[in-house]
C-alpha cells in the first residue's frame, strides 16, 4: 500500500509541474484529486479487520437504500434488497447442498442475466472465488477453462444445459459437481438447484464465513486470450476488484447515475467496471443479455440511462443505424470503454450529441493502465506524474518481423523515443504485481520479460504497441504476435491453429487477423497447407471449427498454400500474409470464405470480395 503514500508525496511536487503540463493542468488535477481520494479509501479498506470487500460495500448500500433499483432486466426490476435476499438464498442453499466453504473456487457458466449477479454475490459472501466462464465457449475450450481454475463445482444457467452435457463425462471423471439453475428434475448427475434456492433461508450470512479474505486474496478468475494458446484464467485479487470498481468514479459517475451494462459479465470491463463499479457507486444497472444497436437509444430513453459502456465496435454499430429525428433525445453523458477510433468518435459526437468519452487502457492481468480524462480526441490516456508513480512502465523498441523486442549488444532492450511506436511493458514490483494465470506457469512465464533495462529486472509484457507523443498523450497502435481482436473478443491464433490442425485434410495452419474496410479490429484468416493428395474439405473444416470455436474465433477466410514460409527462428511468417489480406485480385493462391448460413467454405470470388468491402455481406 506504500505506493499510494508515494503518490501523495508526489502530489506535493505538483506546482512545479504546472509549467510542463500547462494546457491540461486542470484536467490533470481533477483526475489526480479523484484518484488520490480512491487511493486513500483503498488504504483504509485494507487496514480494516475483517477486510472490507466489495461485498461489504454492497451490504452497506443495501442498508442505505434497500428500495432503490439495483438492476433492470427485460422489464423486471430488482432492488438492492431483492438482490441481497436472493444472494443470501443462493449462499445458504450452496452451503447446505455443496458444503461450500471459504476459499473453494466455483466456476460460473451463466449468460448476462441478474442471476449471474446474485449467484456471484452469494459465493462472495461465502468467501468463494468465482471463475467467470465465457458462455460462448464449448467442448474442449470449455473443459480447458473449467479445469485450469481448479474448481470442484460448476454452476450453470438452465439454457446452457446442452453445453454442460457435452463435457459431462469428463467432468464426472474428475469428480466435479454440476449444479444447474433450473426447475427441472435432476438427471444424469446434473443437480437442478432452483428448488433448493427457493426453499433456502434469505437470512444474511455471517461475515465470519469469509474472515480470511485479505486484499491480495483471489476474488475472481477472469479468462483472457493472451498471446498464445487456449484462454487463461487470470487471478483477480480483491485489490484489483476495488481498483477497477473505482473507474466509474474516476470518470465522474455518481450514485444518481443509471449505468447501461451491455458487455459480457465474464469480461473485466462488464464485471469489474460495470457491476463492481455500480456497487461501489451505489447506482442502478440496466442489464442487457447482449448489445443491440437497434434497441440502444430506446433503452437509454426508457430508463433515463446516463452512463454507457462501450467497446470500439459499439460506436460503429450505433453510427451505422439509420438516422432518426430523436437521435439526440437521451440523457447519456458519460461513455466508458476502449477501442473507439477518432473518426468514429467524431461521427458519434456529431450525431448523438455531447457525451464525455472516457477511453481507457488496461489488461485484466496487467500491471499498467491509462485513462483518457482530457478532451483530446484519439488518445487512450495521458502520462502524468501519477501514472509514473503508480505504474513504472516503459515503451521499448519492437521488431515486428521477428516478433520480439529489439536488444542491444549487451542484450538489453531499448526505450522507444517520443512519438515512436513501442511495446508496453510494466515493471513487476511488490506494488505492481503480475500474479499470472492459474495452473499455467508456462504462460505466466511467457508474459514476463527479463533483462529489460538492467540484467535481472522483470517486466510484464502487455503485448500491445503504443505511442506517446510530445505532450504525453498515449495512443494505441496495435497488438503484437499471436492475438488479434474481433468483435471485442481476443482471439489467440495458436488456439485456432490447433483446431485447424485437427481437420483431416489440413497439414499445417498459420492463423492471423486481417483488416476489413469499415470494421474495428481484425477478422480471422488462416493460410493452410493440405496433406499430400488431399483436396480442401469445405464442409468438414467448417464443422470441426464450429464444434470447437465460438463464431468470432473461426477464420472467415482460408488461403491454400503449397508450402508455408518459416522465419529464421522457425516461426511462421505472418507479416506479409497480413498485409496481403484477402483480395482475390491480388492473391494467386485459392481463397475461401466461410459462409455461415450454408455452413461451409465457398470459393472467395471477386463478387463476394466486393460485397464484403461494400458491407453488403455482414461479417
Ligand atoms: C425519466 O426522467 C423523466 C424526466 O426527468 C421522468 O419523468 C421519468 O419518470 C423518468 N423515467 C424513469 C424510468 O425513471
Ligand atoms: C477522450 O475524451 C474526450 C472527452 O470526452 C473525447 O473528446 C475524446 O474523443 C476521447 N478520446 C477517445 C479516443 O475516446
Amino acid at each position: 500500500m506504500i505506493w499510494w503514500f508515494t503518490l501523495l508525496a508526489a502530489l506535493a511536487l505538483l506546482p512545479a509541474l504546472l509549467g510542463t503540463f500547462y494546457p491540461y493542468f486542470f484536467q490533470d488535477c481533477v483526475y489526480i484529486y479523484r484518484a488520490v481520494g480512491f487511493g486513500i479509501r483503498l488504504i483504509k479498506y485494507s487496514k480494516k479487520t475483517p477486510f472490507y470487500s466489495i461485498v461489504d460495500c454492497f451490504l452497506d448500500a443495501v442498508k442505505k437504500h434497500p428500495k432503490k433499483a439495483f438492476v433492470h432486466f427485460e422489464g423486471k426490476t430488482f432492488t438492492y434488497l431483492d438482490v441481497e435476499r436472493q444472494s443470501n438464498k443462493v449462499a445458504n442453499a450452496l452451503r447446505s447442498v455443496a458444503a461450500l466453504k471459504e476459499g473453494d473456487t466455483v466456476a460460473l457458466f451463466i449468460g448476462n442475466e441478474p442471476c449471474f449477479m446474485w449467484t456471484w454475490l452469494g459465493l462472495a459472501k461465502l468467501g468463494c472465488p468465482a471463475a467467470l466462464l465465457n458462455f460462448n465457449i464449448r467442448s474442449r475450450s470449455l473443459l480447458h477453462c473449467f479445469s485450469c481454475c481448479g474448481a470442484n463445482v460448476l454452476i450453470a444457467a438452465a439454457d446452457l444445459r446442452d453445453a454442460v452435457e457435452e463435457i459431462l463425462p469428463a467432468l464426472k471423471e474428475k469428480g466435479i459437481t454440476v449444479y444447474l439453475l433450473s426447475d427441472e428434475q435432476s438427471a444424469n448427475g446434473i443437480h437442478s438447484i432452483n428448488q433448493k434456492i427457493a426453499e433456502a433461508s434469505d437470512e444474511p450470512l455471517s461475515p465470519s464465513l469469509r474472515s480470511n479474505v485479505r486484499i491480495r486474496t483471489t476474488a475472481l478468475y477472469i479468462y483472457t486470450s493472451g498471446t498464445t494458446g487456449l484462454p487463461k484464467a487470470a487471478y483477480v485479487t480483491h485489490e484489483r476488484v476495488w481498483a477497477a470498481s473505482f473507474i466509474q468514479g474516476v470518470c465522474g459517475a455518481t450514485s444518481e447515475d443509471i449505468f447501461y451494462l451491455n458487455l459480457p459479465l465474464y469480461h473485466s470491463a462488464g464485471f469489474l467496471i460495470g457491476l463492481a463499479g455500480s456497487i461501489e457507486r451505489g447506482n442502478t444497472i440496466v442489464l442487457k443479455r447482449k448489445f443491440s444497436a437497434s434497441q440502444f437509444w430506446d433503452d437509454c430513453r426508457k430508463h433515463n440511462i446516463t452512463v454507457m459502456q462501450y467497446i470500439g465496435e459499439t460506436m460503429r454499430y450505433l453510427c451505422n443505424t439509420p438516422k432518426k429525428e430523436n437521435d439526440r433525445d437521451h440523457k447519456v453523458k458519460i461513455a466508458i470503454g476502449n477501442g473507439v477510433r477518432p473518426d468514429i468518435w467524431k461521427e458519434f459526437h456529431n450525431r448523438f450529441g455531447r457525451i464525455y468519452v472516457r477511453e481507457l487502457y488496461a489488461a485484466t492481468e496487467g500491471n499498467v493502465g491509462f485513462i483518457n480524462y482530457t478532451d483530446k480526441v484519439g488518445v487512450i490516456g495521458r502520462i502524468n506524474i501519477l501514472s509514473k508513480v503508480l505504474f513504472p512502465f516503459a515503451l521499448i523498441k519492437f521488431d515486428i518481423e521477428k516478433d520480439e523486442p529489439v536488444r542491444n549488444s549487451q542484450g538489453l532492450c531499448i526505450p522507444a523515443g517520443k512519438d515512436e511506436v513501442g511495446l508496453l511493458v510494466g515493471k513487476i514490483t511488490k506494488h505492481t504485481p503480475f500474479v499470472g494465470y492459474a495452473g499455467n506457469k508456462q504462460q505466466t512465464d511467457k508474459k514476463r520479460l527479463s533483462d529489460v533495462f538492467v540484467k535481472g529486472d522483470l517486466y510484464f509484457n502487455s503485448g500491445d504497441l503504443l505511442r506517446i507523443d510530445h505532450q504525453n498523450f498515449v495512443y494505441f497502435q496495435d497488438r503484437v504476435g499471436d492475438t488479434f481482436r474481433w468483435k471485442g473478443e481476443n482471439v489467440a491464433t495458436t488456439e485456432v491453429g490447433d483446431i485447424l490442425g485437427m481437420v483431416d485434410c489440413i497439414d499445417e495452419a498459420n492463423v492471423y487477423g486481417v483488416k476489413v474496410e469499415g470494421h474495428e479490429g481484425r477478422i480471422g484468416m488462416a493460410a493452410v497447407t493440405l496433406k499430400e493428395g488431399r483436396e480442401f474439405d469445405c464442409v468438414n473444416t467448417c464443422s470441426v471449427l464450429a464444434n470447437y470455436l465460438p463464431v468470432y474465433a473461426r477464420p472467415r477466410f482460408i488461403r491454400i498454400q503449397n508450402s508455408m514460409e518459416i522465419t529464421g527462428t522457425f516461426k511462421m511468417k505472418k507479416v506479409k500474409l497480413v498485409e496481403e489480406g484477402f483480395d482475390p485480385a491480388q492473391i494467386q493462391d485459392p481463397l475461401y470464405f466461410l459462409d455461415l448460413t450454408q455452413k461451409k467454405y465457398i470459393p472467395l470470388t471477386q463478387e463476394i470480395f466486393n460485397s464484403i468491402t461494400s458491407q453488403d455481406i455482414k461479417l
